[in-house]
């Protein structure tokens, strides 16, 4: 499967990313080919899944593995009795673990440049695994199984970037912790064949809605921005001091601490060096390594 199999129009990406969230309908049957809830099941009762492959929430925070596992693995039953506690689980990066999510990964990394992970959560019924926060990039939701309500809210915080926070809920100001509080949600409820898209910044808090645990894959595309094209320039400038014999000379301590002609120095450099990139070459590394990291 490939992206374009989720969604609609994959092709429209190229030049614009959907800023608000939409559900895409797909045959529920062919989702199921990525992954199905025996799979989940086999998985977690064999105790094949190392500890850095799964994450346990509880109360809408990240549990401390030292509480389950004694190192490269979970203790044998703690996931499963974790679950029948009404708790949430996450297994991340299922792209190592399975061909058809590989292929899928590398297929969304290719089309869209973005570094891509796929984990997958499950959920008992009537339970909620993390509560509200938001993801710095745009994550793909692949309904499996069960059914989940996403409460909404637009983003508080304008174009998160890494930097900001990743998947461990953002400590929310007084302000923002009242609008959340007295502010009603939109609700989208996805079932077994939804694909939601979910642009970066929208607050959200998913929960199970019924008895049936619900199961979804998270693709999460971690899209490039300005400051990662700056980044790749600012390498290369430094690649080319590095080897450059002047860029070798050492700076006097009192250079360092009183002077500023080494800064100077540097400031020219930098400068120069930016001036003589070559564009071209600069873009085809900048494409390649989008498409490989
Ligand atoms: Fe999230």
């Amino acid at each position: 499967m490939l992206l374009r199999d989720l969604i609609d129009d994959a092709g429209a990406l190229r030049t614009c990313w959907p800023s608000e969230p939409q559900v895409y309908r797909r045959d529920p049957a062919a989702l199921r080919a990525l992954l199905t809830m025996a799979e989940v099941d086999a998985l977690i009762d064999s105790e094949c899944i190392p500890s850095r492959n799964v994450v346990l929430l509880r109360d809408g925070a990240v549990v401390d593995p030292r509480e389950y596992t004694d190192g490269d693995m979970p203790r044998p039953g703690s996931i499963r009795a974790h679950l029948n506690q009404g708790q949430s689980i996450s297994l991340r990066l299922l792209h190592t673990m399975r061909p058809g999510l590989a292929r899928l990964k590398g297929d969304a990394q290719r089309e869209t440049g973005c570094r891509t992970h796929i984990n997958a959560y499950l959920t008992p019924g009537n339970c909620q695994g993390l509560r509200y926060h938001y993801d710095p990039y745009v994550t793909l939701i692949v309904q499996l199984h069960g059914r989940k309500t996403w409460h909404l809210h637009p983003p508080l915080v304008e174009r998160p970037t890494e930097e900001f926070d990743n998947f461990i809920p953002r400590r929310w100001t007084a302000e923002e912790r009242d609008y959340l509080a007295h502010t009603p949600p939109s609700d989208v409820v996805l079932e077994p064949g939804h694909v939601f898209w979910l642009p970066r910044g929208w607050v959200h808090s998913p929960e199970t809605t019924g008895e049936e645990p619900s199961l979804h894959l998270t693709l999460a595309l971690k899209q490039r921005t300005r400051a990662w094209l700056v980044e790749h320039l600012a390498e290369a400038v430094v690649r080319h001091v590095r080897a450059d014999f002047e860029g070798r000379d050492l700076v006097t301590p009192s250079d360092l601490f009183e002077g500023t002609e080494g800064l100077e120095w540097a400031r020219r450099y930098a400068i120069g060096a930016l001036l003589g990139i070559d564009a071209e070459a600069s873009a085809r590394a900048a494409r390649e390594k989008a498409r490989n990291t």
